[in-house]
């Protein structure tokens, strides 16, 4: 069963939420051409005495979504979402959550930690609560801990990945869980969409597929390297955050890094109350080494989020009409 909030996008589609690279200018743009569109609360940040980002940020969102609907009644904007990192080393989350339930926002995406009162603090100002997990494990704790739905992040996703497939894990969970459930994890194409619907997700969750657009915050060398590489490319190791993660091996190649070291990661270290959420004394992620999921074979240009998310709904589209005709 789906929330009415997740009802009615023009795809079955949410933008997903990257760290750095995620901005009011995708989510804008994700919103308006029909997908929910979101970004960490983390990538807001100010100097000290500055005016809070995030405020500013979830203002100009609202407003811009708001004259967008009064412009086009016939097609509205969908709903944007707010990431949360739950993790001890986030010392903004109290913060964040207070200016989040202030500003209403209607989708929250946690991440790393379930917790209660995150997810009171959400159903209090009318929202509802997405929490990405890895396993069927984390997923039995979110939903007992009151979130709504569930984001399966399964092999092949950019950022920290699961280890597992995404047809186990979709399985797994929805034999008993029939709330919304968002595939998570290489999804480039409508095809791709459709496929993660047939397979048991009601949504799918992309992430990597949008660095390579006009709005991510990304250097142009990074969206290039996406344009240029394949599954291939991608590595995946806890080296540089202490969990397991995707990144495109051009960009650890660059730093000039000794390859051994991939191999190896320390989980105690997470880190995310700095800019680059790694450790301190090595290339940092995710602004040197760049993250990056194994879907972006179908990437072959840079180009608007909503000329992106166009093409998604085509594909779409002729995907249900082939697979209806077969
Ligand atoms: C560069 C990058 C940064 C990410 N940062 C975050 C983050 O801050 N919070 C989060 O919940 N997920 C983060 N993710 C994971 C995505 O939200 C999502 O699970 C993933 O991108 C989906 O896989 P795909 O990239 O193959 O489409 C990140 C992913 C990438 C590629």
């Amino acid at each position: 069963m789906l929330p009415p909030i997740l009802k009615n996008l023009r795809i079955p589609v949410v933008g997903s939420p990257m760290f750095i690279v995620s901005g009011p200018e995708l989510v804008i743009a994700q919103c308006k051409a029909g997908i929910v569109g979101s970004f960490p609360a983390l990538n807001a940040r100010e100097k000290d005495g500055d005016p809070i980002q995030l405020d500013l940020w979830l203002t100009r969102i609202q407003e811009e979504l708001d004259r967008h609907n009064q412009a086009n009644p016939d097609r509205p904007a969908a709903p944007f979402a707010v990431n949360q990192i739950v993790h001890r080393s986030n010392a903004r989350l109290e913060r964040d959550l207070e200016i989040c339930h202030r500003h209403k926002v209607p989708i929250w995406i946690t991440s790393l930690g379930a917790r209660e009162d995150v997810n009171h603090a959400a159903h209090d100002c009318g929202g509802i609560v997405l929490h990405d997990v890895i396993n069927n494990t984390f997923a039995k704790k979110a939903i007992s801990k009151g979130a709504d739905g569930l984001i399966a992040v399964a092999a092949g996703a950019g950022g920290h990945a699961g280890p597992e497939s995404p047809f186990a894990l979709i399985q797994e969970i929805r034999a008993w869980f029939d709330g919304p459930l968002l595939l998570s994890g290489a999804i480039s194409t409508g095809r791709a969409v459709l496929a993660a619907q047939v397979m048991g997700a009601d949504l799918a969750y992309i992430g990597s597929r949008f660095i390579a657009s006009d709005e991510a915050h990304a250097e142009p060398a990074y969206k290039q390297m996406i344009v240029d590489s394949g599954a291939e490319d991608i590595v995946n190791s806890a080296y540089f955050t202490g969990v397991p993660g995707n990144y495109l091996m051009p960009s650890v190649v660059n730093t000039g890094m000794d390859l051994a070291l991939l191999g190896t990661g320390d989980p105690s270290k997470m880190d995310f109350g700095s800019a680059s959420a790694g450790h301190s004394d090595k290339p940092k992620a995710w602004s040197q080494i760049w993250g990056c999921g194994q879907g972006i074979g179908a990437v072959d240009a840079v180009e608007p989020a909503g000329a992106i998310i166009d093409r998604l709904a085509r594909e779409y589209a002729e995907a249900k009409a082939a697979v209806s005709a077969l």
